[in-house]
């Protein structure tokens, strides 16, 4: 009679745990056969009243349903952990490493790609490449290039002044002093940055765009040296010669000052919408250094001389790519940006 009852528990068990769903529907499962009120309790109380011949396959018969129900409710818990999992990972987006990869890829700023190729040119020649500060004195901004207060030249400059008195750059002719202290007084260095100025924007005026400035010093400078180096660069980076002219012009911070001009490389001095039919280019104001300029960065004006010039960086993207209107470039508008990269 209690074999046929294991028996039974067991069948009862098999059918009870064949369709569980969760842990509490496990665990009561588990409590009704192994619990202290449970099945197997039961049986094992009644092994006094079994006759002592079946006790042995009674004893054998029980404990062998008791751990088979044990191994069971073991593996059901795994079984439905496992489940869990999987049901975690179809909910959770998974990033699809065998999707097709999204070839768009950016393209830098036609500025950093020509400021790139144009400093490359200058290292190529033998040029330094030295770094100027965003924020500067207005010693080094201007009164170290020639341009005491209340000169009429600060007028050209439209300054972003600071609270300490410090001001946004207007120039890269900034670093001119420290550059000349540190590398003088026989030295050639290009030192690009960025500027500011208090301008209003219009296609051909940003308040803050790039240049690249240069400055050459040794005994016997001359501007033929200037212009040797001018028309090299650009030779090299329109891939032709281009004739170039010199204007009289005038900065403070040179004596005698010019004006160096291109001739259009792409109308080759005929007229067009790039050189607005003149033929030539504005390119690079320059000059020889001034005395004073060489003499406030320590340097003999009676013994060294030396050549500077400015390069507009921005002016030279839009002769390049014949891009009208500069504020272009320092928008984020990537419609304008992408078209660079087959461009240049
Ligand atoms: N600093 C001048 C400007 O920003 C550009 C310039 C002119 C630089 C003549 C020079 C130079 O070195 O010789 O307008």
């Amino acid at each position: 009679m209690e074999i046929n009852n294991i028996n039974e528990t067991e069948k009862c068990f098999d059918e009870d745990s064949s369709n569980i769903q969760n842990l509490e529907e496990l665990e009561n499962i588990r409590l009704k056969y192994l619990g202290k009120k449970g099945a197997i309790t039961d049986i094992m109380a009644k092994f006094r009243e079994v006759p002592v011949e079946l006790k042995k396959e009674f004893g054998i018969k029980v404990n062998a349903l008791k751990t088979k129900i044990e191994n069971n409710i073991e593996q059901i818990k795994a079984d439905l952990a496992s489940k869990q999992i999987e049901r975690e990972i179809k909910n959770t987006k998974m990033f699809d490493y065998s999707l097709p990869v999204d070839t768009k890829t950016g393209s830098l700023n036609p500025r950093t790609i020509i400021q790139k190729q144009v400093v490359d040119i200058f290292k190529n020649m033998g040029f330094v490449v030295e770094d100027g500060k965003e924020v500067e004195t207005e010693y080094n901004n201007f009164e170290s290039v020639n341009v005491p207060k209340n000169h009429p030249a600060r007028d050209m400059q439209d300054t972003f002044w600071l609270n300490n008195g410090e001001l946004l750059k207007t120039q890269t002719s900034a670093a001119q002093n420290r550059i000349l202290r540190t590398y003088g007084p026989v030295c050639k260095v290009i030192f690009p940055g960025r500027v500011f100025r208090n301008e209003a924007l219009d296609a051909k005026h940003e308040n803050t765009f790039f240049q690249l400035e240069g400055v050459v010093v040794g005994k016997n400078v001359t501007i033929a040296n200037l212009i040797y180096f001018e028309k090299a660069m650009l030779k090299s980076l329109f891939k032709k010669d281009i004739e170039v002219r010199l204007r009289p012009g005038f900065f403070p911070f040179t004596e005698p000052s010019y004006e160096l001009d291109a001739r259009c490389p792409f109308c080759g001095g005929r007229g067009c919408h790039t050189c607005g039919g003149s033929g030539w280019l504005e390119l690079c104001p320059c000059g020889m250094i001034h005395p004073n300029v060489l003499k406030m960065a320590g340097i003999d004006p009676e013994e060294y001389n030396g050549f500077a010039f400015g390069l507009g960086f921005d002016r030279l993207v839009m002769i390049r790519t014949n891009l009208d209107d500069i504020r272009y470039l320092n928008s984020n508008n990537l419609k304008v940006m992408s078209q660079f990269k087959t461009k240049m």
